[in-house]
């Protein structure tokens, strides 16, 4: 009845926040401003929901593109990110997908729900990607695709300009750039886009994870090629008004990503200085580090109100590591003192 492979998959996990200071899951901390709220709710009253919803999303693909200096036709709007992964995964040629590792869990869990054979190119010291091997494992496998997360989750780098070039001058498959994390990198590839190239985005990560918007920016015949396998109505009414109104208010996001940056600053110093955790550079709204013992310091957070990432058992890079995103002031301060605390408390019974 269901196929034995998908049985044996481990579903993503979304644990229970409920209670919790959430910082798990890369969302930006900040509410949004209440003037801005009700102009929202007004025009969301305009929704006219006993239709369907603007099938090819003209209007808004033109307010991205003209955002990002392209053309509308090379904009493809999905219900978040993980979305056009999915599309990409179904319309690239049959052949294997190449990935680091470790990197995004959905490049590999919807490559297995499509039977697409995965190949993984481990990461090496400081998190660093050989482009040399991740190409020589692509000709290998005969990959018909390829992600790079650009920065990377859960290690939070952002590999050297010049390694992702090399990568996307001589892929000849289809390679995802994905920049999710592109508001706190401050940088792009897009110069990188060509026939076997596109770059990802979403507004998750920005303040807007509850929209699930995300989209692809690429050359228009890949574009239009992959808006084949777009289920037709994929936006909703209520997000696609959404993404309009606050499209008009960009800045109110962008100056919380600037925020953002900010704090992460300031908590990677308050780690720095503790002498027990080894805090890795990150260009995300996350600080990847390494504790005494995960397990005991996720749980020791969790009792003390505060929910994150533990990556501890994700493979041997990632061992006795914790992912923390960047919160609220207060919350980051929160998160420092009882980190300090359990790591004190973890010594003493050592
Ligand atoms: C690298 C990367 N790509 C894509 C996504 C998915 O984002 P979205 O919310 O747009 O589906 C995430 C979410 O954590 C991510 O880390």
């Amino acid at each position: 009845m269901i196929r034995n492979d998908i049985k044996q998959l481990a579903a993503y996990h979304v644990p229970d926040a409920d209670g919790l200071i959430k910082l798990d899951a890369m969302e930006n901390p900040y509410p949004l401003p209440d003037a801005l709220r009700r102009q929202w709710a007004e025009r969301l009253a305009q929704a006219q929901v006993n239709r369907y919803p603007d099938a090819g999303m003209h209007d808004l693909r033109a307010a991205i593109a003209e955002r990002e200096g392209v053309k509308p036709e090379q904009v493809l709007l999905g219900n978040g990110s993980d979305e056009i992964i999915q599309m990409a995964l179904i319309a690239a040629d049959s052949g294997a997908c190449v990935i680091p590792q470790p990197t995004f869990v959905m490049y590999e869990l919807i490559s297995r729900w499509l039977k697409r054979p995965v190949a993984t190119v481990p990461l090496g010291k400081g998190f660093s990607l050989d482009a040399e091997a991740f190409l020589r494992v692509c000709a290998r496998e005969k990959a018909a695709i390829a992600f790079l997360a650009c920065p990377n989750n859960p290690t939070g780098n952002l590999w050297p300009r010049d390694t992702v070039r090399q990568i996307a001058d001589n892929f000849r498959g289809l390679l995802v750039i994905d920049e999710a994390y592109r508001p706190f990198a401050e940088t792009t590839h897009a110069d990188l886009i060509s026939p076997h190239a596109i770059v990802l985005r979403t507004f998750s990560k920005l303040g807007l994870a509850g929209l699930r918007v995300g989209y692809a920016l690429g050359c228009a015949d890949t574009i239009e090629a992959l808006g084949k396998v777009r289920l037709p109505y994929n936006i909703n009414s209520l997000s696609q008004l959404s993404l309009a109104f606050f499209l008009e208010h960009f800045d109110v996001f962008e100056q919380q990503a600037a925020s953002i940056r900010a704090e992460r600053g300031r908590l990677m110093a308050a780690l720095l200085a503790m002498d027990e955790v080894e805090v890795f550079p990150s260009q995300t709204n996350f600080l990847l580090m390494r504790v005494p013992d995960a397990d005991a310091a996720f749980e020791g957070l969790k009792a003390r109100g505060i929910l994150v990432k533990n990556l501890h058992g994700a493979g041997d890079v990632l061992k006795q590591c914790l992912r923390v995103t960047v919160g609220l002031p207060e919350e980051n301060d929160r998160f420092i003192e009882a980190l300090k605390e359990i790591v004190r408390e973890t010594a003493a019974s050592a």
